[in-house]
């Protein structure tokens, strides 16, 4: 570790249930990846000794949490749990209209649905993959305005997460009639959990009142947003979490959120809007497709939960440590040179597999391939962001390639530093192997969503970058075994 290394990230909790954990043995991994045709998503738990997939959902909930479950009241209308959760999520964003619903999808569904035709246009710093698999639900166009920044894993800008406001600006004056809505995600997950700043997100809002276009954030991870907003913006540092939110709502319309990430819960999530004339179209859809509005597909005990969450998740002493912890991870890999997105993201470090494993074309599917190999050397589970999350076998025209990352997300409050050890040491042995690992490719897939329900192989025979090896799938699986 370099001398400037962030401090050794101090938990501000102490630990009050364990869950067993179990690390699987060399011969459980292969079996465990064999069954799951190379896809992380079908091994089951026990089969993972660290899960990074994902950050969502997985949070270990506090007593307080687990105290207000019991406090359910389960009715079917008007339950005191709803009461009180759109309370706390209107003090928070100053929305007056809240809907709950079972988690964020759900959300981007009431949403989209409601103002979306086929052939329009939707604008997003990035799409989230299930923003942007709604958006072609309705038959219209996710269209990335992240700035050129974000699509560099080497550049160091502060909010890697912003929108290039000139090109939104001038797809308003060309074409505002087909744009039904504008997002922004924060933080940015697909970019590498990266911020957008305050100054950005007042640009966007005064573009969108002035074209009359409504604004609507993802605020999945909102509370991290504004933490490194805090950090890095000038005149921020003096101010608390909830003002700062409240500053960026404030910019907005509305927003659709996943409580499963800055709502420290296990299910949950909500949207909500100041448009009173959209209100009814959204409990239309929300009673067909998840249920009343004082419930939204959710037990009420799962509305007090999250009522408490929401406001934890604001805590500036929780926040150090969390993004503390995603800073203490990429100092350990920093030795080695193991090359990832900078700064490190929020949520989460993602590797950057074109870097990590030069020699595989994209074709060959680097991030998965990384993915399947931090699994086999130390039964960690990491996601593919890239290629097969992103790619399509008919990119339309003038689509950029997505990044090739792999995301080590963080589960809120649920590791410890000598676990972020263990993940560190099971890189650098995947690092130091990494010239002999091959590509694969897709077996089998769906059409949409297609990283969740793929199968995978090992790619066909190639000539290494080096042109003096022939490197064959077996070959690096017997290498890696030595
Ligand atoms: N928007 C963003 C930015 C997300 O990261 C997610 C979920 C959603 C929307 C959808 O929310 O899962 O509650 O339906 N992200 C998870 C992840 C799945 O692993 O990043 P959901």
């Amino acid at each position: 570790m370099s001398p400037d290394a962030p401090p050794l990230p101090l938990e501000p909790f102490r630990i009050k249930a364990v869950e067993r954990l179990h690390l699987p043995t060399r011969e459980e991994r292969e079996k465990a990846l064999a069954r799951a045709g190379l896809n992380l998503f079908n091994l089951t738990s026990e089969e993972v000794f660290i899960d990074l997939l994902t950050d969502s959902g997985t949070s270990a909930m506090s007593d307080r949490q687990w105290a207000a479950l019991m406090t359910g009241d389960e009715s079917y209308a008007g339950s005191r749990n709803f009461v009180e959760f759109e309370r706390t999520v209107q003090d928070l964003t100053g929305f007056p209209f809240v809907i709950p619903t079972h988690q964020g999808r759900a959300a981007e569904h009431l949403l989209m649905s409601a103002l979306l035709h086929p052939g329009e246009t939707v604008p997003n710093n990035m799409h989230f993959d299930t923003t942007q698999a709604h958006v072609l639900r309705q038959g219209a166009r996710p269209l990335n305005l992240a700035i050129p920044e974000a699509y560099d894993p080497q550049v160091d800008h502060p909010f890697k997460g912003n929108m290039d406001v000139p090109r939104l600006e001038e797809l308003l004056r060309s074409n505002r009639k087909n744009v039904p809505l504008v997002m922004m995600t924060l933080t940015n997950n697909t970019g590498g959990g990266q911020p957008a700043s305050l100054e950005n997100l007042r640009a966007i809002s005064a573009v969108c009142r002035a074209q009359k276009v409504p604004f609507y954030l993802d605020m999945c991870r909102w509370a991290e947003n504004a933490y490194f907003i805090r950090e890095r913006e000038h005149g921020q540092e003096g101010r608390s979490i909830r003002e700062i939110g409240r500053e960026c709502f404030g910019l907005a319309d509305g927003a659709t959120m996943s409580a499963k990430k800055d709502g420290l819960v296990n299910i949950g999530g909500f949207v909500a809007t100041r448009d009173a004339a959209l209100v009814p179209r959204l409990k239309e859809t929300l009673i067909t497709f998840e249920g009343f509005p004082t419930y939204g597909g959710l037990a009420r005990r799962d509305l007090a939960a999250m009522a408490v969450g929401l406001l934890e998740a604001t805590d500036l002493d929780y926040l150090e440590h969390r993004i503390g912890q995603v800073r203490y991870l990429a100092s350990l890999l920093d030795a080695e040179g193991i090359p990832y997105v900078h700064p490190p993201g929020g949520h989460g470090l993602y590797l950057d597999a074109h870097r990590f494993l030069p020699h595989l074309s994209a074709s060959e599917l680097p991030g998965q391939s990384l993915v399947v190999e931090i699994y086999r050397e130390g039964a960690v589970r990491t996601c593919e962001v890239g290629g097969v999350m992103f790619g399509s076998e008919k990119p339309a025209p003038g689509t950029p390639p997505p990044l090739e990352l792999v995301r080590l997300a963080i589960p809120r409050r649920v590791y410890t530093a000598s676990h972020l050890h263990y993940v560190a040491e099971t890189l650098k042995a995947v690092w130091r192997r990494r010239a002999s690992i091959g590509g694969l490719r897709i077996i089998e897939a769906p059409e949409r969503l297609r990283h969740f329900l793929a199968k995978f192989g090992p790619s066909p025979k190639r000539v290494s970058t080096t042109g003096s090896t022939t490197i064959t799938r077996g070959k690096a699986r017997s290498r890696a075994n030595m």
